[in-house]
């Protein structure tokens, strides 16, 4: 906790501490007394100079989320709800039902995370919050809270942008310079951006129909992999990744999209078809009827895995190719930064690691809590913001949120003008198929 190590570095403290340590755990609430406390014998010993404290709170799609980051990168406290079990026995996100549960947790959430970070409101220098993009509905209730909160303790707003956020979350645990590659995969996008600043994004290619997370969770649902003992609670992606483990890829030929297409764009939803298509036809041969499992569901998953695996690094690496010929990016700025729910799958990273390996690029990834949605990146990209002194609101007249909002300058036609033709990698590719991950 951050006061505890604040704290720690000055001797009279280390000792309340070293005493309070052979006390019996605290529950959360006498923890945060002892904080408050700790913290008022601090200041009446020591001059104090603040740093900035960001609270960021996050409601984009189904995860309620917030955290308090202070400007050193330092995760005073965090606290999350997850709609995923809720989602996974509907069959899906009902917007409707998603608000909801926002609704009901959404100040829980965030005492939780100043109770855990010991600050009290005033103490903020801002609150961050996900404008956009995401469901209407979800970002309203993260939006009216918040607005609440700013108007309430007098404090500075800034409105961020989810995958502005992803992208950035990197610099909070490694220290990387602009500009960078960064792949941004999840539930609800795919995109190839080169980040040059905190707000300054070229876009090199995108999704043209769904994204990667909704096709392996379509898939997943397909499959019935909720009835799966093994990972009846895990997000589509994950019980894909779990089972592809146990699986044979080779089994079933699942190829990777737009292979004839130079750019940089992604399309799944032909996977999606496709694989759908083998479930049917497995259906048939064992005679079964959808929504049981087949007994073959760890070939299918892994043979999934391994096309969307191929199709992203295909993708990925003509985007490097791209950024090298052009001279957007140079040997020293030669890092790929990868994020989002997706980036937390290991075979996805390995594949990537594949191509960074072949292009003398540097792979970096945030660790998978910080890959799926929460709090953290939000608060953080308030940090980078104020620091940047970008978008750091002092009235919120007009602020409104955006379901639908695209990052930086698309410059995806000028990338599949260039039609840079991507070499094989095929045989790494096959090797990494068959190590057990
Ligand atoms: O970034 P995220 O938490 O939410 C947004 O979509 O913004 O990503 C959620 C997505 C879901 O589609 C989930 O199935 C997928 O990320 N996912 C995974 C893994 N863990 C979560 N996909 C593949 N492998 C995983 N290990
Ligand atoms: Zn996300």
């Amino acid at each position: 906790m951050f006061w505890v190590q604040f704290f720690s570095r000055h001797a009279s403290v280390q000792k309340i501490l070293a005493i309070s340590s052979v006390t019996r755990r605290p529950s959360k609430s006498v923890k945060h007394c002892r904080s408050v406390c700790l913290r008022s014998i601090f200041f009446n010993s020591v001059k104090y100079y603040p740093t900035k404290l960001v609270l960021g709170i996050e409601t984009s799609c189904d995860d309620t989320a917030a955290a308090v980051v202070d400007d050193t990168g330092k995760i005073l406290g965090e606290a999350l709800h997850s709609q995923n079990e809720v989602h996974l026995k509907t069959g899906g996100i009902i917007p409707p039902v998603a608000q909801q549960l926002h609704r009901e947790n959404i100040e829980r959430i965030v005492k939780e995370t100043l109770c855990v970070s010991g600050i009290s409101l005033d103490e903020l220098s801002a609150v961050a919050t996900t404008v956009k993009p995401g469901l209407a509905l979800s970002l309203g209730v993260g939006l009216e809270y918040s607005l609440k909160l700013v108007d309430k303790y007098k404090k500075p707003f800034i409105p961020i942008h989810h995958m502005e956020a992803h992208a950035l979350t990197i610099r909070l645990i490694n220290q990387v310079e602009f500009p960078f590659l960064v792949l941004l995969i999840s539930g609800g996008h795919c995109i190839l951006v080169v980040a040059q600043g905190v707000s300054d994004f070229l876009l090199l290619g995108q999704s043209v129909d769904i994204a990667p997370g909704d096709m392996l969770d379509k898939v997943a649902r397909r499959l019935s992999l909720t009835k799966h003992p093994e990972c009846c609670k895990m997000s589509g992606g994950k019980a894909i990744e779990h089972l592809a483990q146990q699986g044979n890829r080779l089994h079933y030929e699942l190829r990777a999209p737009m292979r004839h297409h130079r750019n940089c764009n992604f399309s799944f939803s032909g996977l999606c078809f496709n694989a759908t298509r083998i479930i049917m036809q497995k259906e048939k041969e064992e005679g079964l009827q959808e929504g049981h499992l087949l007994s073959c569901v760890t070939d299918i998953a892994a043979a999934v895995q391994h096309a969307v695996a191929l199709h992203i690094v295909q993708r990925t690496h003509r985007a490097i190719l791209f950024c090298i010929k052009s001279g957007i990016l140079s040997q020293t700025n030669a890092t790929l930064v990868i994020s989002g729910g997706v980036a937390s799958n290991q075979y996805i990273r390995r594949a990537l690691q594949i191509v960074t390996d072949a292009t003398n690029f540097n792979l970096l990834c945030p660790p998978p809590r910080l890959c799926t949605d929460n709090g953290v990146m939000i608060a953080w990209n308030g940090i980078e913001r104020m620091r940047a002194g970008l978008g750091v609101l002092h009235s919120t007249d007009g602020i409104r949120y955006e379901p639908k909002a695209s990052l930086g300058i698309d410059i995806s036609e000028q990338v599949g003008e260039v039609a840079i033709k991507v070499p094989s990698l095929e045989v790494s590719l096959n090797e990494l198929a068959t190590i057990n991950l």
